[in-house]
Order: structure tokens, then C-alpha cells, then sequence
């Protein structure tokens, strides 16, 4: 017996990265799983890989929301797991911030979250048999940084939607929980490190080395040193855990 058996879950942003390392964790745990992405191609190439299903989401479109977990629901019957992963990064400094790259990150870190939660909140409660949500908050979504504000405050949002998710969705049996991660390697910090090479000077791989050395544990994350919590939060283990946010991060922040 496998801890997801029989279980289907579908999750966002998970054509690379940490998305895609749940979505073979998921599978390894006996789970279906839809990857959805904004990149179908790259969707698809993962899917076939791992053995899921891929459908194109752009999670800042209500049309393309209901239309994906539609094709998720026809794929695999229902929706008993939903990961809200897929998210932008952006940096500079507050002066600089513009209103267009404010709205183009709140757009798919915080509405998309909010709007994709609740697409899978009413499939569940359709279905009647509860369900587990994981929203992926970050380390930046505990405290402000420098250059970071949009996407902090984005992840903060992450956090407090989770709690009220959470609090509201537990009378159906659904429970909302997010997973925040410190610097994780991947394409993602490889963006992450291009805007510091920009605004502090630095060489290209020059951040990335110093927040790897500045982990307590000794080095960045791994997308796999995620799929532990990942697992847990889908499963029945985490029957009793609502509202609640846990780093997994090698030890930068405790709260
Ligand atoms: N990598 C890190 O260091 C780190 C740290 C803390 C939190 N996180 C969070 O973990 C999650 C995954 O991070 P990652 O490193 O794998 O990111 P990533 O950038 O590698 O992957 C994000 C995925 O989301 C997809 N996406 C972007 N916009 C979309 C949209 N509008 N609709 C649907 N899909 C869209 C992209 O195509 C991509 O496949 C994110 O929520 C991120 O904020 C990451």
C-alpha cells in the first residue's frame, strides 16, 4: 500500500522544478497526477517521462482555470489532491518597482492562487470526500527583503490565504496547508541570481554560492528535499493539520 493510492491530484507549475519533482513523487506514491502548466510542450515532455497528464493552465485566466481542471477532472475522474505551485519572481529596488510587474506577479502568485484554489474547493466539495490542498508559500513570505518586495508580499499573501482557506475548507473535509522553501537550486534561482548580478553587482553565480553558504543545514535545497512535506500534506496523515505553513529549508527560518 502506497501512501497516495487511488488518490488524484493535480499541480501547477510543474513542467520543471519543484513542481515536477512533486509530481514524480506523486507518482511514485501511487498517484495520479495532471501537470499543468502555462508551458504545455514542456508539460507534455514532462508528463510522458513520469507517466501523468499534462493540460495548459495560465492560472491568471478564469477561462483557462475552469478549462484546465475541466480537462483534469475528464482525465482522472476528480480531484482529491490540488498543489498551487506555479509562481513568477521579481526584484528590484522599491523605486524602481513598476505597477505593471506588481499586477503581472500578484496575477499568478496570489489571484491565481486564490482562483485555483477555489476551482478545486468546489470540484472537492462536489465529489464529497474532502481533499488536501498545498499552497508553496517561501522563506519570503516571512519577512520583507530589500529588493524583494512584490514577490515578499506576494508570498505573504500566500501564507494568510492558506489560513483563511484553510479555516473555511476544513468544514468540507478539504485541508488547505502551505509548504515555504528557502532557496531551492533550479531554473528558477538561476533568475533569482541574474536580478542580484544586476542590482548588487554581483557575478553571475555569485548570490546563488553565498545564500547556499548561509543555509544552516550547509547547502541550497533540492527540489527532492521538498517532497517529503509534500507527500505528507496529501496524505491521510495530515488529516488533522489545517491552516498551517511549514519551512522546509534547511533551517533559515523558524516560526
Ligand atoms: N526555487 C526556490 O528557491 C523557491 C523558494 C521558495 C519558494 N519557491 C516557490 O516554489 C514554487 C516552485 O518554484 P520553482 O523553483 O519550481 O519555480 P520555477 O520557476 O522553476 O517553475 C514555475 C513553473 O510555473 C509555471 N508558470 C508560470 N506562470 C504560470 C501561469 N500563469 N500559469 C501556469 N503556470 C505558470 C512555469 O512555466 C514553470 O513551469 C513557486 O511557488 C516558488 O515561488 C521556490
Amino acid at each position: 500500500m502506497k501512501r497516495l493510492d487511488g488518490k488524484r491530484a493535480l499541480i501547477t507549475g510543474a513542467a520543471r522544478g519543484i513542481g515536477l519533482a512533486f509530481a514524480r513523487a506523486y507518482r511514485a506514491e501511487g498517484a495520479e497526477v495532471t501537470i499543468a502548466d502555462i508551458d504545455l510542450p514542456r508539460a507534455k515532455a514532462a508528463a510522458r517521462e513520469i507517466g501523468a497528464r499534462a493540460v495548459q493552465m495560465d492560472i491568471t485566466r478564469q477561462d483557462s482555470i475552469d478549462a484546465a481542471v475541466a480537462e483534469a477532472v475528464a482525465g482522472m475522474g476528480g480531484i482529491d489532491i490540488l498543489v498551487n505551485n506555479a509562481a513568477l519572481f521579481t526584484a528590484a529596488p522599491l523605486v524602481e518597482i513598476t505597477r505593471a510587474d506588481f499586477d503581472r506577479v500578484f496575477a499568478v502568485n496570489v489571484a491565481g492562487v486564490l482562483f485555483t484554489m477555489q476551482a478545486a474547493a468546489r470540484q472537492m466539495i462536489a465529489q464529497g470526500t474532502g481533499g488536501k490542498i498545498i499552497n508553496m508559500a517561501s522563506q519570503a513570505g516571512r519577512r520583507g527583503e530589500a529588493l524583494v518586495a512584490v514577490y515578499c508580499a506576494s508570498k505573504a499573501a500566500v501564507i494568510s490565504l492558506t489560513q483563511s482557506a484553510g479555516l473555511n475548507l476544513i468544514a468540507h473535509g478539504i485541508n488547505v496547508n502551505a509548504i515555504a522553501p528557502g532557496v531551492v537550486e533550479g531554473e528558477h534561482w538561476d533568475g533569482v541570481d541574474a536580478f542580484f548580478a544586476k542590482y548588487e553587482g554581483k557575478a553571475p553565480g555569485q548570490k546563488k554560492a553565498e545564500v547556499g553558504a548561509a543555509v544552516p543545514f550547509g547547502r541550497m535545497g533540492r527540489a527532492e528535499d521538498l517532497t517529503g512535506m509534500a507527500i505528507f500534506l496529501a496524505s491521510a496523515e495530515a488529516d488533522y493539520i489545517v491552516a498551517q505553513t511549514y519551512n522546509v529549508d534547511g533551517g533559515n527560518w523558524m516560526s
